[in-house]
């Protein structure tokens, strides 16, 4: 086989002659591929790339680049369980590709059973879903497409913040309910100017929901363990925070946008929830284990914080008595916010260019790497694991 390939020239750092790397035993490399059913839509529209049906992309890839004898893929939203088809495939896995909108949580238990797991590709922004620690002693190598989703996102906060801060989801309610009672919904509707707005971390996301918001003229702050540069924080009026709890206490909105570790894993519970100003808003497009779940139906329902938006839920998908579900005045979504479809070209794109540089043993994009070599390269994590106490059962 590989005489074959050596005499037809495809050695190539031509990303679409992608063969370098050997197979252990069958000559296959399992590549397991977890994401969520596209049911009719995904049938329908071949640019949903990020559910069963289209599978990023990896298929016609594969074809192209005549990888099907090389690369054995299996793609599946079956998750749950030990019987799920991820799970009884995970000890022949050498790649699994992952989604935080379906994800399929690399735990310590499940990273023990992949024996030959070398690399986990989040095809998206962030990897909280890997036990990282476990991935750092294996040695497996986890990559996400960092930048590929930050505009969707950013823009989903600002539409959040909107709909809370005017009171949108009680109206349009009423539209559909055939109801008109402007001073129910006035009671409750605020502008956005003037009001302080903070966000919980200024990466790629929350710098460009500071970028978003100053044009409504609002007072801007924000908190990072890293300080955004001297000229930005002048260009954009930011106040910098040197603690969360010094950012909750004066803003009338937070929005959060640090990754979940063990760091931030529950970083708003009860005590810094009471810190907040009465009557704020939260915003959580990072991952719904930052908030302690039951601190925050407590803080809603005494009418301390005045509403909850979001899109990020745990375990995802969210049981269907998860009580964010319903808790008075919040906006929640499911885990969309980051999959639109322009987003889902550039993160399907992303995870191919990932997985044909590991067949090519070439070198990854810096800014992809969150694990290398066993150490966290990515200043966004520390070593640790979110995932812990994640149970697919739950
Ligand atoms: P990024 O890596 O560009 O920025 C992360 C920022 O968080 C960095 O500035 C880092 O210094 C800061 N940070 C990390 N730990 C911190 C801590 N303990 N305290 C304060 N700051 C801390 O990441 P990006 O692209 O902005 O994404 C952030 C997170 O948003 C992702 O990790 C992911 O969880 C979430 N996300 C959600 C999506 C959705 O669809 N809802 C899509 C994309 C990302």
């Amino acid at each position: 086989m590989l005489s074959h390939i050596l005499r037809k020239g495809v050695l190539s750092s031509n990303s679409s002659t992608l063969i370098r790397r050997y197979a252990s035993t069958n000559g296959q490399e399992t590549v397991l591929v977890v994401l969520y059913e596209g049911g009719e839509a995904g049938k329908k529209n071949k640019n949903i790339l990020g559910c069963v049906e289209n599978a990023l992309g990896l298929r016609e890839w594969i074809k192209e680049n005549k990888l099907d004898s090389r690369l054995k893929l299996v793609v599946t939203s079956d998750k749950q369980g030990e019987n799920s088809l991820a799970e009884k495939t995970l000890p022949e896995a050498s790649v699994v590709i992952s989604q935080p909108f379906w994800p399929c949580y690399l735990d310590q238990t499940r990273i023990d059973k992949a024996k030959k797991l070398k690399l986990a590709i989040t095809a998206g922004v962030g990897s909280d879903h890997v036990n990282l620690e476990a991935a750092c002693k294996r040695g497996i190598t986890v990559a996400e497409v960092s930048g590929s989703n930050v505009v969707s996102v950013a823009e989903h906060v600002v539409m959040q913040i909107l709909a809370l801060v005017r009171n949108f989801i009680p109206a349009y309610k009423q539209v559909v309910n055939g109801e008109w009672d402007i001073a129910k919904i006035a009671d409750k509707a605020y502008d956005l100017e003037n009001k302080h707005v903070g966000t919980v971390a200024a990466g790629r996301i929350g710098l460009r929901v500071l970028q978003r918001l100053k044009p409504f003229d609002v007072h801007l702050h924000y908190y990072d363990k890293f300080r955004l540069d001297k000229s930005i924080e002048k260009e954009l009026n930011v106040t910098y925070h040197s603690s969360v709890e010094s950012l909750a206490k004066v803003c009338d909105v937070v929005t959060i946008n640090c990754p979940l570790h063990p760091e931030t894993e529950h970083m708003f519970d009860k005590k810094m929830l009471s810190l907040m100003k009465k009557g704020s808003y939260i915003v959580n497009t990072a991952r719904g284990k930052i908030m302690d779940r039951d601190a925050l139906v407590d803080a809603i329902k005494s009418n301390h914080i005045e509403g909850y938006a979001g899109d990020v839920w745990y375990p995802q998908p969210a049981a269907k008595d998860h009580p964010w579900r319903s808790m008075p005045r919040h906006a929640m979504t499911p885990h969309y916010s980051g999959t639109t479809l322009d987003a889902q070209a550039r993160y399907a794109a992303g995870v191919r260019e990932i997985l044909g540089n590991w067949l090519n043993e070439r070198p990854q994009r810096e800014e992809y790497l969150i694990v290398d070599k066993g150490k966290v390269v990515s200043r966004a994590y520390t070593e640790g694991d979110a995932t812990k106490g994640h149970s697919e059962k739950k």
